[in-house]
């Protein structure tokens, strides 16, 4: 257990995850302590979890290995590398941390085994392939790659190696956890917001690549971000992102609380459209935490939660 020192309130809470550890959350209510100190509250669920996932530096100079990194380093640098196919200031590891490593950092570890796979926003099977391309698209606000181009195979291959060691199946630490879904405070969230992530994402959300801060923070909300229409609009999902791994260079004492109203403060934003997300969950069982009307709610109302 960690304690802040200094003149520092300090509440905690100890949540129960999925998979029974125990988490401490401490939330700085007025922050003095230094970056360490916070960073030593990460939560114990992050740095338990491990993904099995292959070393770097077992990759060689042949053309598999040269395919794997071309596409691990497109998913690093996607914009410079793809402009004609991103539309915003993101790379996929802005949303997928570590490279898609990260244990609840929306990992990419295990992929490759489970596709294709039914999809329950589309209502069919998708591929890999379209799963990314999704990205392109919604994350990205950008264009999907041509099927079979060298980028969609580099990505492939890239993905494919990641999961060699991770069968389909339940693992602890896929997602971004789920923590309870709070009504947000907004008001609250703003001020949270001003404390504790304006001084990497910008003051109006746009991103941290002027701030001349360590580790920019890519945009949150405005043109330069994701769409309505990605899995990061939702509430619950960056809530428990914010929650394991923001401030970037101190994670874990955002308490669930606080994570919810930052969230739902970042969501209120304006931020690109979608244009389809009506077609979104054609069976009528969208998430609560969706910022848009489906067409499949409209019709059957009841059906919703
Ligand atoms: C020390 C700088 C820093 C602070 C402080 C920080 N972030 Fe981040 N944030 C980052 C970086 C860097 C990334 C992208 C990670 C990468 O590229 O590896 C990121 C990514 C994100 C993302 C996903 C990508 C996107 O653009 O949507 C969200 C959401 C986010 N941060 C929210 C927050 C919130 C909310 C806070 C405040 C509680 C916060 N961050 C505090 C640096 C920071
Ligand atoms: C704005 C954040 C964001 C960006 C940028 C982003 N993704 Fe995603 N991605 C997500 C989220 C959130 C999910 C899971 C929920 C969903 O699909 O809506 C996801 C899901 C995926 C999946 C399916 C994962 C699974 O477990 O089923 C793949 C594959 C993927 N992304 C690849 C990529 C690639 C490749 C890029 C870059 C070309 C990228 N993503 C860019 C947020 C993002």
């Amino acid at each position: 257990m960690n304690h802040h020192r200094g003149p520092v309130m300090t509440a905690r809470s100890a949540t129960m995850t999925r998979w029974g550890v125990s988490a401490m959350i401490a939330l700085a209510a007025a922050c003095g302590g230094s970056g360490s100190e916070q960073a030593a509250t990460t939560t114990v669920a992050v740095r338990d979890t491990v993904l099995p996932a292959p070393a770097e530096s077992l990759l060689t100079q042949d053309s598999a290995s040269q395919s794997i990194r071309r596409g691990m380093a497109l998913m690093l640098a996607t914009r410079d590398s793809l402009p004609s196919h991103v539309g915003n200031e993101l790379h996929c590891t802005s949303c997928h941390l570590n490279k898609g490593r990260k244990p609840f950092g929306n990992p990419l570890v295990g992929v490759a085994n489970r596709y294709p796979a039914m999809w329950e926003r589309t209502g069919t099977t998708v591929t890999l392939e379209d799963r990314v391309n999704d990205c392109f698209r919604r994350g990205l606000n950008g264009k999907p790659l041509a099927a079979g181009s060298t980028e969609m195979r580099d990505i492939l291959a890239y993905l494919t190696w990641l999961s060699t060691e991770l069968p389909k199946g339940p693992h602890a630490g896929l997602g971004v956890d789920s923590i309870p879904l709070i009504p947000a405070d907004t008001v609250r969230g703003k001020t949270q917001f001003a404390m504790y992530c304006s001084r990497c994402h910008g003051p109006e959300g746009q991103g941290g690549k002027n701030l001349g801060v360590q580790h920019p923070g890519p945009p949150l909300w405005g043109n330069g971000s994701f769409t309505i229409g990605s899995g990061m609009a939702r509430q619950r999902i960056v809530a428990a992102f914010v929650h394991h791994h923001m401030p970037f260079d101190a994670p874990g004492f955002v308490a669930d609380s606080i994570a919810n109203d930052v969230a739902g403060f970042v969501l209120s934003r304006p931020r690109p459209d979608f244009p389809g997300k009506e077609l979104d969950w054609p069976n009528g069982n969208a998430p609560d935490d969706l910022r848009y009307k489906t067409k499949a709610q409209a019709a059957a109302p009841a059906a919703k939660q």
